[in-house]
């Protein structure tokens, strides 16, 4: 199993420097808000996203203040999302440990987050970066986009493959998309490169959501975030939708009619994974993930051979493999 400590290795360093900024960047004088920033950065991420960027930087030429600005942004508009993602999905636990909204409620949490996204982006402004501002700016819009999309289609209950595929391409691909190119932007690479470079990450982050949809079938308490979660909530993603296509439309219509009714209860869970297993749907979604994982890696290697390129290559193989 490759680990993160390892893949971090050709920007360990970078990392260090990294920790420091992100904190300090978040800090606020507000007692409420020293609390809350408290809480949360006390519980790191896997800071992948981070790792994409100063790799990617590393691959193409090297880090530069533009690669630290891009990282401590992208993580903060990526924290700030997992912050708002907690209420708009009803969630309570997140990291391991009870989500913001769980401890202060909706209403701390929502401007906890504009918070967040706002000392990110003026990050970017306090340098002048605006070649980074326009790269996660446009991330941001896909993201809300991509999240208002998802609700609107949980409410029709009735969402087919191409329609997630746009959800998370839009709530997930796009941050990543916008780590690998503003890692390569702030490298100075040409325009070409930089387009390559995103559809590559474009490429991850479809198949690290996919990662991310096949936990919600596994146990509890193995990922520090419930499972189960995106059945209670109605949200199809690729196995359920997979397994609804392959059954005959009676089964497929008592499964939806079961989803709909079930009230957040267990019993409906166990029941929508067995399903779901049984028609395949997990298996399939494995194998689009591996497809994804494949378009990824063939970008990669259009790259000369470096550290930091096989450290990107162990990255994506992580997006995978890992089990939180
Ligand atoms: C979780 O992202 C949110 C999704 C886009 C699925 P991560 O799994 O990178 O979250 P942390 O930062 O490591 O907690
Ligand atoms: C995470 O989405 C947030 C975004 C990608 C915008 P999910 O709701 O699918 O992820 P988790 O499982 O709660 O982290
Ligand atoms: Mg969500
Ligand atoms: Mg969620």
């Amino acid at each position: 199993m490759i680990k993160l400590e390892d893949i971090r290795k050709p920007v360990g360093l970078e990392m260090k420097e990294f920790d420091k900024r992100f904190k300090l960047a978040a800090s606020s004088h507000i007692p409420l808000l020293t609390v809350v920033t408290r809480y949360v950065l006390r519980r790191k991420g896997k800071q992948m996203r981070p790792l994409f960027v100063f790799l990617t930087s590393k691959m193409i030429g090297e880090v530069t203040e533009s690669t630290y600005t891009a990282a401590s942004l992208i993580e903060l508009m990526h924290t700030a999302t997992l912050v708002h993602d907690d209420v708009v999905d009803e969630s309570n636990e997140r990291r391991g440990v009870f989500s913001v909204n769980a401890l202060w409620r909706s209403k701390v949490a929502v401007l906890f987050g504009d918070y967040l996204l706002a000392r990110g982006l003026l990050l970017a402004v306090e340098k002048k970066d605006y070649d980074l501002l326009e790269i996660v700016s446009n991330a941001s819009r896909e993201m809300s986009e991509g999240e208002l999309l998802q609700i609107q289609k949980s409410r029709s209950l009735n969402i087919d493959i191409e329609t997630y595929y746009e959800v998370i391409r839009k709530k997930t691909a796009s941050l990543i998309a916008s780590c690998t190119a503003s890692g390569a932007k702030a490298a100075n690479a040409d325009k070409e490169v930089v387009d390559r470079i995103h559809e590559m990450g474009i490429q991850i982050g479809m198949a690290f959501q996919i990662k991310d949809d096949l936990f919600d079938y596994q146990p509890h308490g193995l990922i520090g975030k419930p499972t189960g979660n995106d059945i209670k909530e109605k949200k199809f993603t690729l196995p359920l939708i997979y397994a609804l296509h392959q059954s005959d439309p009676g089964n497929r219509k008592a499964m939806i009619r079961k989803i709909k009714r079930g009230n957040r209860s267990q019993q409906v869970v166990n029941e929508v994974v067995q399903f779901v297993t049984d028609l395949g749907g997990i298996d399939f979604a494995m194998k689009m993930m591996q497809e994804y994982k494949a378009n990824a890696m063939e970008i990669l290697h259009s790259f000369p051979e470096s550290p930091a390129r096989d450290s990107l290559r162990d990255l994506v193989e992580f997006t995978v493999s890992r089990n939180k």
